[in-house]
């Protein structure tokens, strides 16, 4: 990510304009391509880069898109805000699960989570505007600000505190330019949860200082132990104006390839989010749109399996990581991601090579042993490494192993 300056030579000697120039490759889809490039070569490789669950779509999702698919009406344009009908069922499903009232008006249906978070960005900054990004941030964040004409302010919290942000570091962040503050609980890269009181203390210092908050809501279902997820506009009832919701069928249904996410907000900004998805790409597929239909109308039996499954493998990934000489991984409460510091291991000697950044660690892991990670630098915080262990049982034991095996051997 650097600044869009606009060049000095004429336009038409530019190929890329400045502002999507400088807009870098996901970092996290970078590693998971690579991964999956290599294995389709004939390679053992171990992926802990992709944030998706390894689960398939539930049955009765898949079954309501093959009808969809058969139902003429749904080959046709429909509004380019979402169905209908998936829009109350979105509000009806906010107020079930977080206790969130809102009306069908205030929900634009997008093309997955990213497209939910780049147009709602788009369409409340001016060029200039300020957003807080509590770091590690994932690595969509500064882009799609950026993109927005914003100006990403990162503030970094490291596993001392359980990677989250206190309200003094927020407030020596604020400048008369802030805008934004984004905050995302359970967060991807760390799998932080804030607490209650301190999604309170967040929201009732943004609203005291009349900032926007957006919230990424999108692994509400998935947190362990005594950690419960809070809503912020549910406990900060006073921001309702100036907060936007973000969420998405991607992670709670394993539903990562069928592309619907949502913004919930006030109705001016979701009727000028609209207006630009109007342009931008129309409606989002209608059988995807019924999928997801069928997704939040139905139960959260399927999220509780995974969460199982996923609880097991939190716990087995963190012990293994900490066995490691050098790797400090802190417990996370949520998401499905942990995010060790490997910092002791820079500048040490591992099979001829002294890795003096997580980038060059995570590309010996690769190089070595055929195991993706994504370096910390990806999420702001160079020194870290994110897994996810959205993957089976067995691959996860033996990826970690092979680490171990690898690592030992740092001098
Ligand atoms: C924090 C967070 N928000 C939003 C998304 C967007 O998900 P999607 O665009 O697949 O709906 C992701 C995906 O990795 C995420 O980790």
């Amino acid at each position: 990510m650097t600044a869009a300056t606009p060049p000095e030579t004429a336009p038409t000697d530019r190929r890329v304009s400045a502002r999507v120039g400088s807009i870098s490759e996901s970092a996290t889809l970078a590693v998971d391509a690579k991964a999956k490039a290599l294995k389709a070569a004939g390679r053992p490789v171990i992926g802990f880069g992709a944030g998706e669950p390894d689960f398939p779509t539930p049955d009765y999702i898949v079954e309501a898109a093959v009808a969809a698919c058969r139902d003429p009406k749904n080959h046709r344009y429909t509004p380019a805000g979402g169905l209908p009908e998936l829009k109350a069922a979105i509000a009806a499903k906010t107020l079930r699960d977080s206790g969130y009232e809102v009306e069908a008006s205030q929900v634009l249906v997008t093309n997955g989570g990213k497209q939910a978070i780049y147009q709602a960005f788009a369409a409340i900054l001016d060029p200039g505007d300020e957003v807080i990004v509590p770091a590690p941030y994932w690595t969509t964040y500064p882009e799609s600000i950026q993109l927005a004409g914003g100006v990403p302010v990162p503030v970094v919290a490291d596993e001392t505190t359980g990677y989250q942000v206190s309200v003094e570091q927020l407030e020596a962040a604020r400048t008369e330019r802030t805008k934004v503050v984004l905050f995302v609980s359970p967060s991807n890269p760390t799998g932080a949860v804030y607490p209650r009181e301190q999604v309170e203390a967040v929201g009732r210092w943004a609203a005291g200082h009349g900032l926007w908050v957006m919230t990424d809501e999108i692994y509400e279902h998935l947190v362990y132990g005594d950690a419960t997820f809070s809503s912020l506009p549910v406990v900060v009832p006073e921001l309702r104006d100036k907060c936007i919701v973000v969420n998405g069928v991607a992670k709670t249904y394993a539903m990562t390839g069928w592309r619907v996410g949502w913004v919930i907000g006030p109705k001016d900004v979701i009727k000028a989010a609209t207006n630009l998805q109007s342009h931008a790409t129309s409606n989002v597929s209608n059988v995807a749109q019924a999928a997801a239909l069928a997704a939040v109308s139905g139960n959260l039996d399927a999220v509780a399996q995974m969460r199982e499954a996923f609880d097991r493998r939190r716990k087995t990934i963190v012990r293994m990581l900490n066995e490691i000489d050098g790797v400090e991984c802190p417990e996370p409460q949520g998401a499905f991601y942990v995010y060790p510091s490997v910092k002791a291991l820079l500048g040490k000697e591992i099979r001829g090579k002294r890795p003096q950044s997580s980038v060059e660690l995570a590309e010996l892991i690769l190089e070595e042993v055929e195991v993706a990670v994504v370096p910390g630098e990806a999420f702001g915080t160079p020194g870290y490494l994110r897994l996810s262990y959205a993957l089976g049982d067995e691959d996860l034991a033996e990826g970690v192993s092979r680490m171990q095996k690898l690592l030992a051997e740092a001098r």
